[in-house]
Protein backbone atom coordinates (compact mmCIF):
# COMPACT_ATOMS: atom_id res chain seq x y z
CA UNK A 1 0.00 0.00 0.00
CA UNK A 2 1.10 3.39 -0.57
CA UNK A 3 -0.26 6.18 1.31
CA UNK A 4 -0.57 9.61 -0.56
CA UNK A 5 -1.43 13.58 0.11
CA UNK A 6 -0.36 16.74 -1.90
CA UNK A 7 -0.73 20.48 -1.17
CA UNK A 8 0.47 23.54 -2.70
CA UNK A 9 2.19 26.26 -0.55
CA UNK A 10 2.49 30.14 -1.40
CA UNK A 11 5.40 32.21 -1.03
CA UNK A 12 5.62 35.23 1.09
CA UNK A 13 7.54 38.02 0.84
CA UNK A 14 8.45 40.23 4.18
CA UNK A 15 7.73 43.76 4.96
CA UNK A 16 9.09 43.72 7.92
CA UNK A 17 12.02 41.58 8.05
CA UNK A 18 13.23 38.40 10.02
CA UNK A 19 17.05 38.85 9.93
CA UNK A 20 19.23 37.34 13.13
CA UNK A 21 18.78 34.19 15.29
CA UNK A 22 18.77 34.16 18.88
CA UNK A 23 18.78 30.16 18.62
CA UNK A 24 20.19 28.23 15.60
CA UNK A 25 19.36 24.87 16.47
CA UNK A 26 15.70 25.45 16.72
CA UNK A 27 15.56 28.65 14.43
CA UNK A 28 14.12 30.93 16.55
CA UNK A 29 14.72 34.88 15.11
CA UNK A 30 15.70 37.42 17.14
CA UNK A 31 12.80 39.68 16.16
CA UNK A 32 9.42 39.39 14.88
CA UNK A 33 8.77 39.88 11.31
CA UNK A 34 5.51 40.10 9.17
CA UNK A 35 4.56 38.89 5.47
CA UNK A 36 2.55 39.61 2.72
CA UNK A 37 1.39 35.98 1.35
CA UNK A 38 1.24 35.69 -2.69
CA UNK A 39 -0.76 34.37 -5.25
CA UNK A 40 -0.27 30.62 -5.71
CA UNK A 41 -1.53 31.58 -9.39
CA UNK A 42 2.12 33.31 -10.20
CA UNK A 43 4.16 31.22 -7.76
CA UNK A 44 3.98 28.66 -5.44
CA UNK A 45 5.32 24.71 -4.44
CA UNK A 46 3.55 21.91 -5.13
CA UNK A 47 3.98 18.66 -2.86
CA UNK A 48 2.92 15.16 -2.60
CA UNK A 49 3.79 13.31 0.54
CA UNK A 50 3.47 9.67 0.21
CA UNK A 51 4.87 6.92 2.18
CA UNK A 52 4.81 2.90 2.25
CA UNK A 53 6.76 -0.11 3.40
CA UNK A 54 7.57 -1.04 -0.17
CA UNK A 55 10.13 1.98 -0.15
CA UNK A 56 13.44 0.86 -0.63
CA UNK A 57 15.39 4.06 0.21
CA UNK A 58 14.18 5.62 3.16
CA UNK A 59 13.38 9.28 3.88
CA UNK A 60 13.67 10.63 0.43
CA UNK A 61 13.04 14.44 -1.24
CA UNK A 62 12.44 14.79 -5.29
CA UNK A 63 12.79 18.42 -5.64
CA UNK A 64 12.06 19.71 -9.23
CA UNK A 65 13.06 16.27 -10.60
CA UNK A 66 16.27 16.30 -8.99
CA UNK A 67 16.84 14.13 -5.87
CA UNK A 68 18.04 16.15 -3.20
CA UNK A 69 19.67 15.70 0.52
CA UNK A 70 17.27 15.13 3.28
CA UNK A 71 20.02 14.51 6.12
CA UNK A 72 20.46 18.10 7.23
CA UNK A 73 19.17 18.84 10.40
CA UNK A 74 16.71 21.35 9.55
CA UNK A 75 14.58 18.29 7.41
CA UNK A 76 15.23 16.22 10.28
CA UNK A 77 13.77 18.33 12.78
CA UNK A 78 10.56 18.28 10.32
CA UNK A 79 10.34 14.47 9.70
CA UNK A 80 11.06 14.05 13.32
CA UNK A 81 8.47 16.46 14.81
CA UNK A 82 5.66 15.36 12.53
CA UNK A 83 6.51 11.68 13.05
CA UNK A 84 6.19 12.11 16.65
CA UNK A 85 2.58 13.71 15.82
CA UNK A 86 1.31 11.02 14.20
CA UNK A 87 2.64 8.60 16.57
CA UNK A 88 0.43 10.17 19.43
CA UNK A 89 -2.58 9.69 17.02
CA UNK A 90 -1.64 5.91 16.35
CA UNK A 91 -1.05 4.82 20.04
CA UNK A 92 -4.73 7.05 21.28
CA UNK A 93 -6.43 4.91 18.37
CA UNK A 94 -5.10 1.11 17.72
CA UNK A 95 -7.63 1.28 14.65
CA UNK A 96 -5.44 3.83 12.31
CA UNK A 97 -2.55 2.22 10.00
CA UNK A 98 1.04 2.42 11.71
CA UNK A 99 2.32 5.06 9.08
CA UNK A 100 4.55 7.19 11.60
CA UNK A 101 7.10 4.27 11.35
CA UNK A 102 6.74 4.14 7.43
CA UNK A 103 9.64 5.90 4.95
CA UNK A 104 8.59 9.03 3.86
CA UNK A 105 8.81 10.04 -0.30
CA UNK A 106 7.92 13.87 -1.00
CA UNK A 107 7.95 14.89 -4.72
CA UNK A 108 8.15 19.12 -4.98
CA UNK A 109 7.83 21.26 -7.81
CA UNK A 110 7.58 25.27 -8.01
CA UNK A 111 5.76 26.75 -11.07
CA UNK A 112 8.30 29.14 -11.29
CA UNK A 113 12.07 28.69 -12.12
CA UNK A 114 14.42 28.28 -9.28
CA UNK A 115 16.96 29.92 -10.95
CA UNK A 116 14.65 33.00 -10.93
CA UNK A 117 16.18 33.51 -7.51
CA UNK A 118 13.23 34.14 -5.94
CA UNK A 119 13.13 32.47 -1.97
CA UNK A 120 11.70 29.21 -2.37
CA UNK A 121 12.61 27.76 0.55
CA UNK A 122 9.50 29.33 2.68
CA UNK A 123 7.22 27.88 0.14
CA UNK A 124 9.08 24.78 -0.04
CA UNK A 125 9.22 23.93 3.66
CA UNK A 126 5.70 25.02 4.09
CA UNK A 127 4.33 22.76 1.40
CA UNK A 128 6.75 20.03 3.28
CA UNK A 129 5.07 20.46 6.30
CA UNK A 130 1.43 20.87 5.31
CA UNK A 131 1.84 17.56 2.80
CA UNK A 132 2.66 15.48 5.59
CA UNK A 133 0.58 16.58 8.23
CA UNK A 134 -1.99 15.61 5.06
CA UNK A 135 -0.81 12.29 5.12
CA UNK A 136 -0.84 11.45 8.40
CA UNK A 137 -4.17 13.68 9.17
CA UNK A 138 -2.33 15.81 11.82
CA UNK A 139 -5.30 17.61 13.28
CA UNK A 140 -2.98 20.64 14.29
CA UNK A 141 -3.99 23.95 13.03
CA UNK A 142 -2.01 26.26 10.80
CA UNK A 143 -0.32 27.67 13.83
CA UNK A 144 1.01 24.58 15.19
CA UNK A 145 2.34 23.53 12.18
CA UNK A 146 4.46 26.76 11.64
CA UNK A 147 5.72 25.96 14.83
CA UNK A 148 7.53 22.55 12.49
CA UNK A 149 7.66 24.20 9.17
CA UNK A 150 9.77 27.27 11.17
CA UNK A 151 12.75 24.62 12.07
CA UNK A 152 12.78 23.83 8.21
CA UNK A 153 13.25 27.22 7.16
CA UNK A 154 12.31 30.34 9.14
CA UNK A 155 9.80 32.56 6.88
CA UNK A 156 8.70 29.42 6.04
CA UNK A 157 6.30 29.39 9.15
CA UNK A 158 4.76 32.18 7.56
CA UNK A 159 3.49 30.59 4.14
CA UNK A 160 1.56 28.29 6.25
CA UNK A 161 -1.53 31.05 5.87
CA UNK A 162 -2.88 33.48 3.54
CA UNK A 163 -3.21 37.40 3.56
CA UNK A 164 -1.73 39.02 6.11
CA UNK A 165 1.33 36.96 8.63
CA UNK A 166 3.37 37.75 10.96
CA UNK A 167 5.75 35.59 13.12
CA UNK A 168 5.77 36.44 16.75
CA UNK A 169 9.09 35.81 17.54
CA UNK A 170 8.19 34.22 21.21
CA UNK A 171 10.00 34.19 24.48
CA UNK A 172 10.59 30.83 25.26
CA UNK A 173 14.01 28.92 25.13
CA UNK A 174 12.24 25.51 23.39
CA UNK A 175 10.74 27.70 21.07
CA UNK A 176 6.97 26.81 21.55
CA UNK A 177 5.60 30.29 21.53
CA UNK A 178 7.80 31.23 18.48
CA UNK A 179 5.17 31.04 15.41
CA UNK A 180 3.07 32.49 12.59
CA UNK A 181 -0.39 34.05 13.31
CA UNK A 182 -2.41 35.83 10.38
CA UNK A 183 -3.01 39.20 11.11
CA UNK A 184 -4.95 39.40 8.26
CA UNK A 185 -6.64 37.42 5.55
CA UNK A 186 -6.23 38.36 2.15
CA UNK A 187 -9.89 39.30 1.67
CA UNK A 188 -9.47 41.75 4.54
CA UNK A 189 -7.16 44.05 1.47
CA UNK A 190 -7.44 41.81 -1.37
CA UNK A 191 -6.30 45.18 -3.76
CA UNK A 192 -2.37 44.70 -2.74
CA UNK A 193 -0.46 43.58 -5.88
CA UNK A 194 3.28 42.94 -6.15
CA UNK A 195 5.64 43.69 -9.26
CA UNK A 196 8.55 41.76 -8.77
CA UNK A 197 11.73 42.61 -10.90
CA UNK A 198 13.90 39.32 -11.05
CA UNK A 199 17.29 40.91 -11.65
CA UNK A 200 19.82 38.74 -14.23
CA UNK A 201 22.81 37.03 -13.17
CA UNK A 202 22.63 37.47 -9.91
CA UNK A 203 25.34 35.89 -9.14
CA UNK A 204 24.99 33.99 -5.45
CA UNK A 205 25.68 36.26 -2.77
CA UNK A 206 25.80 35.26 1.24
CA UNK A 207 23.34 33.00 1.90
CA UNK A 208 20.79 34.30 4.39
CA UNK A 209 21.33 31.67 7.20
CA UNK A 210 24.82 32.52 7.52
CA UNK A 211 24.41 36.14 6.93
CA UNK A 212 22.33 36.88 9.85
CA UNK A 213 24.72 34.62 11.91
CA UNK A 214 27.43 37.34 10.65
CA UNK A 215 25.09 40.43 11.32
CA UNK A 216 24.41 39.05 14.80
CA UNK A 217 27.68 38.50 15.63
CA UNK A 218 29.38 42.39 14.15
CA UNK A 219 26.55 45.02 13.65
CA UNK A 220 26.10 47.37 16.31
CA UNK A 221 23.41 48.82 14.16
CA UNK A 222 21.95 45.73 14.26
CA UNK A 223 21.13 45.74 18.31
CA UNK A 224 19.12 49.06 17.68
CA UNK A 225 17.28 47.35 14.97
CA UNK A 226 15.97 44.50 17.54
CA UNK A 227 15.91 46.81 20.35
CA UNK A 228 13.84 50.06 18.80
CA UNK A 229 12.86 49.44 14.81
CA UNK A 230 11.73 46.12 14.55
CA UNK A 231 8.67 46.41 17.60
CA UNK A 232 8.07 50.31 16.44
CA UNK A 233 7.44 48.50 12.81
CA UNK A 234 6.00 45.67 13.91
CA UNK A 235 2.96 48.18 15.70
CA UNK A 236 2.60 50.47 12.73
CA UNK A 237 2.52 47.72 10.02
CA UNK A 238 -0.15 45.78 12.02
CA UNK A 239 -2.27 48.96 12.36
CA UNK A 240 -1.63 50.00 8.51
CA UNK A 241 -2.66 46.76 7.79
CA UNK A 242 -5.65 46.88 9.92
CA UNK A 243 -6.49 50.46 8.91
CA UNK A 244 -5.84 49.58 5.41
CA UNK A 245 -3.36 52.56 4.96
CA UNK A 246 -1.48 52.01 1.84
CA UNK A 247 0.97 55.19 2.51
CA UNK A 248 1.59 53.98 6.29
CA UNK A 249 2.20 50.57 4.83
CA UNK A 250 4.32 51.24 1.94
CA UNK A 251 6.78 54.02 4.95
CA UNK A 252 7.35 50.96 7.22
CA UNK A 253 7.76 48.40 4.14
CA UNK A 254 10.67 50.87 2.27
CA UNK A 255 11.94 52.02 6.27
CA UNK A 256 12.44 48.40 7.16
CA UNK A 257 13.86 47.09 4.03
CA UNK A 258 16.19 50.21 4.59
CA UNK A 259 17.25 49.56 8.01
CA UNK A 260 17.57 45.51 6.89
CA UNK A 261 20.25 46.74 4.51
CA UNK A 262 21.88 48.90 6.72
CA UNK A 263 22.79 45.97 9.14
CA UNK A 264 24.13 44.09 6.44
CA UNK A 265 26.38 47.13 5.47
CA UNK A 266 26.94 47.65 9.39
CA UNK A 267 28.23 43.58 9.04
CA UNK A 268 32.35 42.96 9.58
CA UNK A 269 33.00 42.01 6.88
CA UNK A 270 29.85 43.35 5.00
CA UNK A 271 27.01 42.03 3.04
CA UNK A 272 25.87 43.63 0.18
CA UNK A 273 23.13 42.85 -1.66
CA UNK A 274 21.39 45.63 -3.22
CA UNK A 275 23.52 46.04 -6.43
CA UNK A 276 22.69 49.19 -9.09
CA UNK A 277 19.74 47.42 -10.56
CA UNK A 278 18.25 47.77 -7.23
CA UNK A 279 19.22 51.20 -6.55
CA UNK A 280 17.29 52.29 -10.02
CA UNK A 281 14.50 50.06 -8.62
CA UNK A 282 14.63 52.66 -5.58
CA UNK A 283 14.94 55.35 -7.79
CA UNK A 284 12.09 54.74 -9.80
CA UNK A 285 9.61 53.74 -6.71
CA UNK A 286 10.66 57.54 -5.39
CA UNK A 287 10.12 59.09 -8.83
CA UNK A 288 6.77 57.47 -9.20
CA UNK A 289 5.38 58.79 -5.71
CA UNK A 290 6.45 62.16 -6.56
CA UNK A 291 4.90 62.26 -9.41
CA UNK A 292 1.77 60.68 -7.89
CA UNK A 293 1.52 63.24 -4.92
CA UNK A 294 1.27 60.57 -2.74
CA UNK A 295 2.53 57.38 -1.60
CA UNK A 296 1.50 54.44 -4.81
CA UNK A 297 4.22 52.07 -4.35
CA UNK A 298 6.50 50.57 -2.14
CA UNK A 299 9.83 49.02 -2.61
CA UNK A 300 11.56 45.96 -0.34
CA UNK A 301 14.50 43.51 -1.02
CA UNK A 302 15.57 40.12 0.56
CA UNK A 303 19.15 38.73 0.42
CA UNK A 304 19.76 39.25 -3.01
CA UNK A 305 18.74 42.10 -5.70
CA UNK A 306 15.31 41.19 -7.08
CA UNK A 307 12.99 44.22 -6.07
CA UNK A 308 9.51 43.18 -5.01
CA UNK A 309 7.36 46.65 -5.52
CA UNK A 310 3.87 46.72 -3.72
CA UNK A 311 1.59 48.57 -4.84
CA UNK A 312 -2.57 48.93 -5.22
CA UNK A 313 -4.64 47.71 -8.05
CA UNK A 314 -6.31 51.34 -8.38
CA UNK A 315 -2.74 52.49 -8.85
CA UNK A 316 -1.78 49.92 -11.54
CA UNK A 317 -1.76 52.12 -14.46
CA UNK A 318 0.87 54.33 -12.62
CA UNK A 319 3.10 51.88 -11.18
CA UNK A 320 2.83 49.28 -13.68
CA UNK A 321 3.18 51.90 -16.24
CA UNK A 322 5.94 53.79 -15.14
CA UNK A 323 8.03 50.25 -14.91
CA UNK A 324 7.30 49.23 -18.22
CA UNK A 325 8.58 52.25 -19.69
CA UNK A 326 11.34 51.58 -17.88
CA UNK A 327 12.42 48.08 -18.73
CA UNK A 328 10.73 47.93 -22.74
CA UNK A 329 10.31 44.50 -23.59
CA UNK A 330 11.98 42.32 -20.84
CA UNK A 331 11.01 39.32 -21.37
CA UNK A 332 7.99 37.71 -19.17
CA UNK A 333 6.60 41.07 -19.69
CA UNK A 334 2.98 41.15 -19.55
CA UNK A 335 1.27 41.66 -23.12
CA UNK A 336 -0.72 45.26 -23.31
CA UNK A 337 1.19 46.91 -20.09
CA UNK A 338 3.03 48.52 -22.52
CA UNK A 339 0.73 50.82 -23.91
CA UNK A 340 0.18 52.45 -20.08
CA UNK A 341 1.29 56.04 -20.19
CA UNK A 342 3.52 56.78 -17.40
CA UNK A 343 3.15 60.16 -15.69
CA UNK A 344 7.24 60.09 -14.74
CA UNK A 345 9.39 61.68 -17.18
CA UNK A 346 12.12 59.06 -17.40
CA UNK A 347 15.36 59.11 -16.51
CA UNK A 348 17.50 58.22 -19.01
CA UNK A 349 19.82 55.93 -17.00
CA UNK A 350 17.70 54.78 -14.53
CA UNK A 351 15.78 53.51 -17.88
CA UNK A 352 18.86 52.01 -18.85
CA UNK A 353 20.21 50.04 -15.77
CA UNK A 354 16.51 48.54 -15.24
CA UNK A 355 16.52 47.27 -19.32
CA UNK A 356 19.75 45.89 -19.18
CA UNK A 357 19.58 44.54 -15.38
CA UNK A 358 16.21 42.55 -15.30
CA UNK A 359 15.60 39.10 -17.23
CA UNK A 360 12.24 38.94 -15.77
CA UNK A 361 9.07 40.27 -14.38
CA UNK A 362 6.25 38.82 -12.42
CA UNK A 363 3.55 40.50 -11.54
CA UNK A 364 1.34 38.90 -8.79
CA UNK A 365 -0.49 39.85 -5.92
CA UNK A 366 -1.91 38.91 -2.23
CA UNK A 367 -2.90 35.49 -2.39
CA UNK A 368 -4.38 32.78 0.16
CA UNK A 369 -2.48 29.88 2.06
CA UNK A 370 -1.85 25.90 1.37
CA UNK A 371 -4.22 24.53 -0.57
CA UNK A 372 -4.85 20.58 -0.78
CA UNK A 373 -4.70 19.45 -4.04
CA UNK A 374 -4.78 16.47 -6.25
CA UNK A 375 -1.66 14.38 -6.24
CA UNK A 376 0.92 14.54 -8.84
C1 LIG B 1 15.75 38.40 4.15
O1 LIG B 1 13.95 32.13 6.25
O2 LIG B 1 15.71 32.00 4.43
O3 LIG B 1 14.09 36.88 3.38
O4 LIG B 1 15.65 30.56 8.78
O5 LIG B 1 17.98 30.51 7.99
O6 LIG B 1 16.18 29.48 6.59
P1 LIG B 1 16.55 30.56 7.58
O7 LIG B 1 16.40 31.96 6.83
P2 LIG B 1 15.33 32.45 5.78
O8 LIG B 1 15.56 34.04 5.87
C2 LIG B 1 14.77 34.95 5.23
C3 LIG B 1 15.35 36.31 5.36
C4 LIG B 1 14.68 37.39 4.56
C5 LIG B 1 13.65 38.15 5.38
C6 LIG B 1 12.31 37.50 5.63
O9 LIG B 1 11.85 36.70 4.80
O10 LIG B 1 11.71 37.83 6.67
Amino acid sequence: TIYRASTTAPVNIAVVKYWGKRDAQLNLPTNSSLSVTLSQSDLRTHTTASCSASYPEGDSLLLNGEPSDVTGHRTQSCFRELRARRAALEAADPSLPKLSTLPLRLVSENNFPTAAGLASSAAGFAAFVRAIANLYALPDSPAQLSLIARQGSGSACRSLFGGYVAWRMGSRPDGSDSLADQVAEASHWPDMRALILVVSAAKKGVASTSGMQRTVATSGLFQRRIDDVVPRHMDAMEEAIRDRDFAAFAEVTMRDSNSFHATCLDTYPPIFYLNDVSRAAIGAVEAVNEAAGRTVAAYTFDAGPNAVVYYLQQDEEMVVGTFSALLGDVTGWKDGVQSYKSPVVLVERLSEVIKTGVARVIMTGVGEGPVKTDEH
